[in-house]
């Protein structure tokens, strides 16, 4: 047995409420990724609707319609998914959760590049809810943000989304109203490369997720315990207001319980890894491996062998790992926060049934991080603009004084001006972190180039006090979301839209 898992078990609905963490209270032994790990001033170059939107419902859905020259593959695939309340086994402890087809995570669809993928979805949860596809290049009236790019989906109703898949990759959905993705509300894609040169004998799915749901406080509550925490307290910039959870996991299993994954000794494996968490960073490691990624969400980039990787919320990183010969421990720790995930990878039944608890030297290895990740000289189906034609804007990201309000230049998303945009420009944003927070930030719509680096995201993780410059063409008009990943940084204000018509 292990003892990494720090958190005491529970039954279900027990009243044990998600703590905020103070000031601090920041466990020293623990990773943190501060400033001083950040390429500061690099020349790095950017980064939504979970709250209410002020805005006009777009218009209808019209045809799909892909962004990018990628040919559709001629197939559909057809997938039925529904939103309800289900009781979810974390291995050993069962909670009443809001989630996907009643299992936590929710469903993997594969599908292939090109394919255009319908989805009918049907809410049978008591609150309106959104499917919005994470990373996705689609069009915006399948974009899923609730008063912008459609009417939510009414309690007891149904949506029929319908895109094409224009990019391989790695990617997720999950819901787009209010704190749901604190919820279980989480599924992945995955978009199958038709010319896939991986050669992997393994492709494993990894969603690491922090666990609220049921346990005795819900999202709202625990935001509302975030808005008392920052009046009250004297937080600095931000500093200290994370919530600690009751429990992390692995494709929905605790660390006592942890999922098992089985290989020969020697085989490659493909690890798709996909953070679904609302408020938490980690730092993954497979114990006695190197690991190289070898995709950023979704795009490819330059290999790169590292021990961890810090993967932040709506993040995804494929890896490629050759198994040694054992039984090893996939960890996903807390960035700042005590607790832990774990999965197992068995490649030899000698190799017995206890695992230690240490926290392994990886952890504190080379790590990968998005904002220095290198990218490709270039990749299929992006196209960043012209650099020389490239119009600047801005983003300041930081935390108004003395409450749970984060801004977008100044202002929350309640009182944000859209930014507007050209069909056809090419954009250079420059995103600053002003805070002593992480902001992991996400554009609806389109993938971005971290430019001097070349590397593609549709989020990217800044820092305390980090900075990135980032670049993309106008090519898929639209009322797209920009917000942070922090589902509740998003809800609090730090989200904008991004608008321009075809
Ligand atoms: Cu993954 Cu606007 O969200
Ligand atoms: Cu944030």
């Amino acid at each position: 047995m292990t003892h990494l898992d720090s958190n005491r078990e529970r039954r279900g609905g027990a009243e044990t409420p998600l703590r905020s963490s103070g000031i601090g209270k920041r466990d020293d032994r623990r990773p943190w990724f501060g400033r001083r790990q950040l390429l500061s001033g690099a020349g790095l170059g950017v980064a939504g609707a979970f709250g209410l939107g002020g805005c006009a419902p777009a218009s209808s859905p019209e045809a799909p319609f892909s962004p990018s020259p990628t040919p559709t593959s001629g197939a559909t695939a057809r997938f039925e998914l529904r939103a309800g309340l289900a009781a979810v086994d974390l291995g050993g402890v069962t909670y009443d959760a809001w989630c996907y087809d009643g299992q936590a995570p929710g469903p993997t669809y594969r599908v292939g590049a090109g394919d255009l993928v319908k989805v009918a979805v049907t809410n049978t949860l008591p609150e309106d809810t959104t499917v919005h596809w994470h990373g996705v290049r689609v069009p915006n009236a399948m974009d899923g943000v609730p008063g912008v790019t459609q009417d939510p989906i009414a309690p007891g109703g149904t949506f029929d989304y319908s895109f094409i898949a224009p990019d391989p990759g790695t990617y997720f959905f999950h819901s787009h109203v209010g704190l749901q993705l604190d919820r279980a509300m989480a599924g992945v894609l995955v978009v199958e490369d038709p010319n896939d040169q991986t050669q992997a004998d393994h492709d494993w799915v990894v969603v690491i997720d922090d666990w609220v749901d049921g346990t005795g406080a819900t999202p709202a509550e625990e935001l509302e315990a975030l808005e008392r925490r920052a009046e009250t307290e004297r937080t600095m910039m931000g500093s200290g207001l994370d919530l600690e959870y009751p429990h992390y996991v692995i494709n929905g299993k605790l660390s006592t319980d942890p999922v098992s994954f089985g290989a020969k000794p020697g085989e490659r494996a493909r690890i798709r890894l996909v953070n679904a968490s609302a408020d938490t960073t980690y730092r993954v490691a497979l114990t006695d491996h190197v690991m190289t990624a070898t995709h950023k969400d979704g795009v490819p980039c330059q290999p790169t062998e590292v021990d961890c990787v810090l993967i932040s919320m709506g993040e995804r990183y494929d890896i490629e790992v050759t198994m040694g010969d054992g039984l090893f421990r996939m960890l996903a720790v807390p960035e700042g926060k005590p607790g832990v995930a774990m999965a197992l990878v068995r490649t030899s039944r000698s190799a017995g049934e206890a695992w230690p608890d240490d926290l392994p030297a990886e952890l504190n290895g080379r790590i990968m991080i998005s904002s220095q990740l290198q990218g490709l000289e270039s990749v299929d189906n992006y196209d960043a603009g012209d650099d020389e034609q490239a119009r600047d804007i801005d983003v300041a990201l930081s935390v108004r004084n003395g409450a749970y309000s984060w801004l977008i230049n100044g202002q929350a998303f309640a009182e944000a001006d859209p930014v507007l945009l050209a069909e056809g420009e090419t954009i250079r944003l420059t995103m600053t972190n002003r805070s002593h927070s992480l902001h992991p930030m996400h554009l609806h719509g389109h993938s971005f180039r971290v430019n001097g680096l070349g590397s593609w995201h549709d989020t990217l993780l800044l820092g305390e006090m980090g900075s990135a410059t980032v670049q993309f063409k106008a090519n898929n008009p639209g009322q797209w979301a920009f917000h942070c990943h922090n589902i509740y940084h998003a809800e609090a204000g730090m989200m904008t839209l991004l608008n321009y018509s075809g």
